[in-house]
């Protein structure tokens, strides 16, 4: 692969840093366009490393001065920081620097949010506040001192000590710089308290810019929830006096787990029944969570290197996933999580972006922080726990937290604690961590003298740089039905370790149905043809919920690729399963409101393409919605009955069963909408007293019509709401007619109020545009001219943003070949630009390929 002249770091690379920190002292003299920042810090020889150069990293810095055991010294320039003579034993470093926090657009490092100072670290951030081993593996305690005229300072750990116009922080706990922060500003807290399992009382705060303070009581609520949870199940306990949350309004990311002091992107903590919708309430206290367990996965133990990185987010995915499915349903959870995976992880591993859950190298970092890591870390988790079951799992978590608490570790120290605690040797599983790409499954079954034979096949095509793909372990959870519907083999977990294989059941002497990948047991695609009566079947009898739903999911998504072939196919046997499930009262509306909703376009853009055909996106587009208009018209009675019973009594509550409801009414609506003229969502909006209803009544009426006229009245009620005006811009783009794209991103990208260097705003209208599937490949191809432009325009601003948007061309290579010849225009239009950001090069370069 070529690298467009840039370094590229290899995991076989890693070694030891030379020294060892045993204290870090920082001072902060805050400015916004000269701050200086004051280190000292202890260093000793490092017995594990072999002797080498001096070497900090630093980027962006002043040097003001430095001086080694008081002594002044002249550090040489390298790559990326600094060399310097240093004596052979301890030594203590001081250096002076100034950097520039108010022209820092990059949201990296020290910046500046409307007035407030704030930090990012991760994952190489630190090295733009001062020189410093800017690497995992080096951890150390920090002490801070923060000088500033603003009323709030804080930084991580516990406070110490403060008067007016500086503070005192002090965090016991080594950790690496990129878990280092600061947050200066005029702020005002939601206080609480919590008392831990061993009687530690914390301090808990959110703090707010003054307007915010009413939108901080859920995240509160949903962070003492977690500690508890953390208590609860993993035995995880709280180690600070202090927990300070911090909303920002500018943010690369969603959230970031600093220790003791987390920082959080505003749209991933402030939430009123007003201003937000039940999917804001839920991915808010998922985040929360999922900072608050980092403290243990991830701060206490954390990476060696970058290469680890799902160490901490593959195992904290899974944790915050584990945590959701016990607040609220865990058959609606994992059904969440397995759309979100297959609509951003198979999409990535099924292109040119694919690497392995461990990648073995990289040129930007920050370029990995990606579904894969995230997402299939997190599976890859839960496969092990099944293999080794949920006892051999919790005693292996225990081996983990006292083997290696304080230290840097990785996906070996990992494997090696399942190992040691389960005694199962683990040398293929490990092959989840270093080989990219989703495997397809077949499936061939037989049935003679009472024995049901299943034959499982695995293979796993090919990814960029890995031609050759072993065969992996892989946890099958099956079980049989009878003919009648009744479960005769309940859940058993087949272990798939060969490229093909049969597993028998005996006993059965009439042939079973099987309900295969139970629970979404393993991170495959399943290519089992199944006829729309086994479907139906399965959709009606299946014990296990998730398999119930992928039935119904099956069954439309066959019926739709028929209708976009143009292809005849009978569709009553589904409108029927459909009717039925939707009548049935026993089953939880969140669930029934998942089987309402159809298979998104780019998934079925991409079943297409792994058909072997070539989608056409407006062909999809509309397929979609007439199948859509089909379901209102057969189930309109049904639809409109729900939506009558789907009301939820009382004041807006943002709990799991309320939502669950107000997802199936607004299921119902969506349908509904599209025969009644809007009569209903008219009707809804000028009643809604919570964002939710609001929303969705907005939603259904843009999805008939243009809507202006509600479009202006909510522009005009929360123009001075920043989190509900990118719902506003978001809900515009992303639902475009594709004839419309073009201008309505225009009027958008053109309004007074569509700030692009605002992360979450530039997100909301571009991340629109490229989600809005038929508008962004119109055939026209402005779709992808205005997104290269855009990305043009944000990357010597924000290179991690535009990096991170460039995906929506990672599926370029589906497309007929008129839009894959504009999509590679736009592209390299975006590669050509003189000093473009690594960020982005990378991210370029390996969508096109070369
Ligand atoms: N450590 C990350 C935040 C981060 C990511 C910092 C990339 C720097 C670069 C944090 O724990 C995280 O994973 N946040 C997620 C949300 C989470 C619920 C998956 C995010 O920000 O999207
Ligand atoms: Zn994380």
């Amino acid at each position: 692969m070529k690298d467009a002249g840039q370094r590229r770091i290899h995991l076989a690379d890693y070694r030891p840093f030379s020294h060892r920190i045993t204290q870090v002292s920082l001072t902060f003299r805050l400015a916004p366009e000269a701050t200086r920042v004051i280190s000292k810090i202890a260093f000793e020889p490092n017995p594990g490393a072999e002797p080498g150069p001096f070497f900090l990293h630093g980027e962006e810095l002043r040097l003001v001065g430095a001086r080694i055991d008081g002594r002044d010294v002249t550090p040489e320039p390298a790559e990326g920081g600094i060399t310097c003579a240093v004596p052979e034993g301890p030594f203590v470093w001081e250096a002076e620097v100034e950097i520039s926090p108010a022209t820092n657009t990059a949201l990296e490092g020290l910046y500046m949010s409307n007035g407030m100072y704030c930090t990012q670290c991760e994952a190489e951030g630190f090295r733009k506040i001062t020189y410093y081993p800017d690497r995992p593996d080096v951890m150390a305690p920090f002490d801070v001192r923060i000088e500033s005229d603003l009323p709030v300072l804080l930084s991580n750990g516990n406070p110490v000590a403060s008067g007016p116009g500086w503070a005192e922080w002090e965090d016991p706990w080594p950790k690496p710089a990129y878990l280092f922060a600061l947050v200066a500003g005029d702020l005002v807290n939601h206080p609480d308290r919590f008392t831990t399992r061993s009687g530690r009382d914390v301090a808990l705060n959110i703090w707010v810019r003054q307007g915010d303070l009413g939108k901080c009581a859920f995240g509160m609520d949903a962070l003492k929830r977690a500690m508890v949870w953390d208590e609860r199940v993993y035995g995880r306990e709280y180690d600070l006096d202090v927990f300070n949350i911090v909303a920002v309004d500018d943010f690369n990311m969603g959230a970031m787990e600093n220790k003791g002091l987390n920082i959080f992107n505003a749209s991933a903590v402030l939430a009123s029944p007003q201003t937000a919708t039940d999917a804001n309430f839920e991915r808010i206290e998922s985040i929360i969570a999922h900072e608050y367990f980092h403290n243990w996965t991830g701060n206490r133990i954390t990476c060696r290197d970058w290469f680890q990185l799902c160490l901490k987010e593959g195992l904290t995915v899974f944790r915050d996933q584990q945590f959701s499915g016990d607040e609220r349903s865990r058959a609606v959870q994992r059904i969440n999580d397995v759309l979100a995976l297959r609509a951003r992880q198979f999409r990535e591993d099924n292109g040119p972006l694919a690497h392995p859950v461990r990648p073995e190298s990289f040129v930007e970092i920050n370029n990995f922080y990606t579904a894969t890591i995230y997402e299939k870390g997190a599976e890859v988790i839960g496969m092990l726990r099944r293999l080794v079951g949920d006892e051999g799992y919790a005693r292996a978590l225990d081996l983990y937290f006292t083997r290696h608490d304080g230290q840097a570790a990785t996906i070996e120290d990992w494997l090696k604690v399942f190992e040691d605690a389960t005694g199962r040797d683990l040398s293929q599983f490990r092959l989840w961590y270093s080989q990219a790409g989703t495997p397809r499954i077949g499936v061939e079954e037989s049935h003679a003298d009472g024995t049901y034979t299943l034959t499982l096949t695995q293979e796993t095509p090919p990814t960029p740089g890995q031609p050759d793909k072993a065969p992996l372990l892989i946890p099958v959870a099956v079980g049989l039905l009878s003919p009648e519907g009744a479960e005769v083999v309940p859940t058993r977990v087949l272990e798939l370790s060969q490229p093909r294989q049969s597993f028998t059941f005996e006993g059965l002497t009439a042939r079973p149905v099987a309900s295969i990948l139970r629970g979404f047991s393993a991170p495959v695609i399943m290519q089992r043809k199944l006829s729309a009566e086994i479907c139906a079947f399965l959709l009606a009898h299946d014990t296990d919920p998730f398999s119930k739903w992928e039935a119904g999911r099956a069954l439309a998504k066959d019926l739709l690729v028929c209708r976009i072939a143009g292809k005849p196919a009978s569709e009553a046997a589904c409108f029927d399963a459909l009717e039925a499930l939707l009548r049935d009262d026993d089953l939880d509306p969140a669930f029934r409101a998942l089987t309402l909703s159809l298979p998104g376009e780019d998934d079925l853009a991409q079943t297409l393409f792994d058909a072997g055909r070539t989608p056409d996106p407006i062909v999809i587009h509309a397929a979609r919605r007439a199948f859509r208009g089909d379901i209102a018209a057969r189930l309109g009675e049904t639809l409109a009955r729900l939506y009558d019973q789907m009301v939820t009594p009382g004041p807006y509550r943002p709990d799991a069963k309320d939502a669950g409801k107000r997802a199936l009414r607004q299921a119902a609506l969506g349908y509904l909408s599209l025969n009644d003229g809007g009569a209903r969502a008219t009707a809804q909006y000028r009643r809604a007293d919570n964002m939710t209803e609001q929303l969705g009544a907005l939603t259904c009426l843009l999805d008939i019509a243009r809507a202006d006229d509600a479009l202006e009245a909510f522009r005009n009620q929360w123009r001075g709401d920043r989190l509900v005006m990118d719902k506003w811009f978001g809900l515009q783009a992303s639902m475009a007619a594709p004839d419309a794209t073009e201008t309505v991103i225009g009027c958008l990208t053109e309004d007074d109020a569509f700030d692009w260097k605002n992360p979450n705003r530039f997100r909301s209208v571009l991340g629109g545009l490229a989600a809005n599937a038929a508008g962004f490949h119109h055939p026209s191809g402005a779709g992808y001219r205005l997104l290269a432009d855009w990305l043009i325009r944000l990357d010597p601003v924000n290179p991690q943003t535009t990096a991170r948007m460039a995906t929506a061309f990672e599926t370029w290579r589906r497309y007929d070949a008129d839009r894959q010849g504009m999509i590679r225009e736009a592209l390299e239009r975006i590669a050509a630009r003189p000093g473009l950001s690594r960020d982005t090069a990378e991210m370029v370069s390996r969508i096109l390929g070369d």
